[in-house]
């Protein structure tokens, strides 16, 4: 099943998610549906956020931003209550976008390596380095059960610049490639 995703402007994208217990129901089929609404809006990452749930879930598959044949060094996961317990390295910039700010890109500098701790699917628990362009989707990912956006970190003056497009985003005013949800405009 496709979720529509909530546009820029709904205070679910402002709020610090919350951890899921065990028995959450049907936790295999969310995850499935993530990552079908995911790849339908052709995105590497989405977070239960964006499709109106407030708890700390998300899924990445950083696949197409290897270079051709090095496709496996891509990670295709879901992360269940996750942690970061470090960032390291050097900041680095990166274009960033987000499925819930469509047609807004910009660089947005971040350190180069994370390592985290998060349950899998079948109640696992990892922890993992990861460095590099999956680090990013990452690191994007887990700002969004944290209520932050990828906004957020740019300069006072892109902030300023950017205001008048996603105030007609959260109305609604925006072409995309996929159903989204309008917190001040309804659903479309
Ligand atoms: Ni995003």
């Amino acid at each position: 099943m496709i979720y529509p995703i909530v546009a820029y402007g709904d205070p679910v994208l402002r709020t610090k998610a919350t951890d899921i217990a065990q028995d959450y129901p049907e936790l295999d089929k969310l995850i499935e549906d993530m990552f079908e609404t995911m790849y339908h809006a052709h995105g590497v990452g989405l977070a239960a956020p964006q499709i109106g749930k407030s708890i700390r879930l998300f899924v990445i598959d950083s696949k197409p931003f290897m270079d051709e044949g090095e496709e496996d060094k891509g990670v295709k996961k879901a992360f269940i209550n996750p942690v970061i317990l470090e960032e390291s390295g050097d900041e680095w910039a990166f274009d960033e976008g987000c499925l819930s700010i469509p047609g807004v890109r910009e660089e947005v500098w971040r350190q180069e390596r994370i390592r985290i701790r998060y349950y899998d699917q079948n109640w696992v628990q990892h922890e993992e380095e990861y460095d590099d362009v999956t680090a990013r989707v990452i690191q994007h990912e887990y700002d969004h059960i944290e209520g932050i956006l990828f906004t957020d970190h740019l300069s006072a003056l892109k902030k300023r610049l950017l205001k008048g497009k996603l105030t007609k985003i959260s109305k609604g005013d925006v072409d995309a490639d996929y159903r989204m949800k309008f917190a001040a405009a309804g659903r479309r």
